[in-house]
């Protein structure tokens, strides 16, 4: 790090926490727990004023050409000072044409061209890539239910992406390999703690608190002219490549592969290869229904059969803990609570609520292999498949 992206980091990991969770607090307090504008205004001032004397020294200094983790670190750490700004509505994308945070703007702007990246903070930032120090990761806050938001969102990514590098590792070795045991079973294990971390934030984390004080930075912002969407949990490969290697989505899907191209900018550059090599892999599911017509019958088949869709039932699991429990719990009822004018904005991505509710909807039946005549699910090649397993048991 350089000395001035170290001076920001540490102001965000002090100063800029304390302030926001005062905020919060103040927020919080309130019998309209909404309201926001009007309330805490000294303290808003401050964060704003000390995070640009920081943003100012970085952008004169101009220096992306550190390696990537600085670049990385100041993507971050610029972000995070823009959505707060969102948070604490001193900017709001509604009531302007281009954010009022020119130097901010041009900041994460020049960074993120450089690396590659959405000029925003992305879920990296805040997940597989937050560097703890001294047992300390850094947060918006330091309210104890978004460190639980944030921890069980890592473990969650980082079950998604054991499972996918195993998968990865079988289209190496294919389908019908007898060592393929040794990749489906940590790929099932891997989803097994996916399920687990999901039911820990499902029972723990305070409904209340995360959608007052937690999800209000994850709004989208703008940057220079631009609006951004926010950042969701879901802005990393592992997913996707379990999608495609498992054959549940299809590259050439439109819908899908519409998808795939608007989230590439919020992942790691590393992510973003490694989706892109994965786009190129014929999937398991095809591959094995491929190889039933001769060999349903031999035992390798059977085995690595019922291996594959044990991994896509735990797979869909996920999928349908995430938009039955997770979005209707922290976002879906909360917000039926509230007045028409108060949804604005409820979103990560956005859309209105019931569009992306039915967006979320839409994965979740293409992951548990629904039966739909409207989109295309795997339903009836899975049920080819279970009963080719069964018939030879
Ligand atoms: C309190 C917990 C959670 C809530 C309320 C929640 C809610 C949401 C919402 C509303 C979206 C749509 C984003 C948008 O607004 O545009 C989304 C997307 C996504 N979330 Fe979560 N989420 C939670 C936790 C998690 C966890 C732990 C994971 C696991 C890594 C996860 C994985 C994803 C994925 C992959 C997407 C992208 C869409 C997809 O491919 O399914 N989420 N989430």
């Amino acid at each position: 790090m350089t000395a001035n992206s170290e001076l920001f980091d540490r102001w965000v990991r002090g100063p800029f926490v304390a302030m926001n969770t005062e905020l919060e607090n103040l927020y919080f307090m309130q019998r309209d727990r909404l309201r926001v504008i009007g309330v805490g205004d000294t303290i808003k001032g401050s964060l704003r004023d000390e995070g640009q004397v920081y943003v100012v020294a970085l952008l004169r200094e101009g220096n992306t050409g550190d390696g990537f983790e600085n670049g990385f670190n100041v993507l971050g750490n610029v972000g995070m000072y823009l959505a707060a700004l969102r948070r604490h509505e001193l900017t709001n994308p509604a009531r302007e044409e281009r954010s009022p945070f020119a130097e901010a703007s041009s900041l994460a702007l020049h960074v993120g061209a450089s690396l590659g990246m959405a000029p925003r903070f992305a879920t990296s930032h805040l997940a597989t890539h937050n560097k703890a120090i001294a047992g300390v990761r850094k947060s918006f806050t330091s309210l104890p239910d978004e460190f639980l938001f944030v921890d069980e969102n890592t473990r969650g990514i980082l079950g998604f992406q054991r499972a996918a590098a195993a998968l990865t590792g079988i289209v190496h070795l294919g389908v019908s390999s007898p060592v393929a045991d040794v990749l489906f079973e940590p790929a099932s294990q891997a989803l097994r703690d996916v399920l687990a971390s999901n039911a820990r934030l499902y029972t723990q984390l305070d409904v209340e608190r995360f959608f007052y004080s937690v999800r209000p930075y994850y709004k989208p912002y703008r940057v220079g002219r631009q609006e951004y969407r926010g950042a969701n949990a879901g802005d990393f490969s592992g997913i996707n490549e379990l999608d495609l290697l498992l054959g549940l989505c299809r590259a050439s899907d439109t819908y899908y592969a519409q998808l795939l191209v608007d989230k590439m900018l919020f992942m790691l550059p590393s992510d973003q290869a490694r989706l892109r090599e994965c786009m190129t892999y014929r999937s398991l599911l095809d591959e094995l229904l491929e190889l039933a017509e001769n060999h349903a019958h031999t035992g390798w088949f059977q085995q690595n059969g019922r291996a594959f869709l044990e991994v896509c039932d735990l797979f869909g699991q996920t999928a349908a803990q995430h938009h039955d429990q997770l979005v209707r719990r922290f976002i879906a009822t909360p917000a039926a609570a509230l007045a028409e004018e108060a949804l604005q904005d409820i979103t990560a991505s956005g859309p209105p609520l019931p569009v992306l509710l039915r967006s979320l909807e839409v994965l979740r039946d293409m992951r548990t292999g629904a039966k739909r005549a409207d989109i295309n699910t795997r339903h009836a090649d899975l049920a080819r498949l279970r009963g080719l397993i069964n018939r030879a048991d």
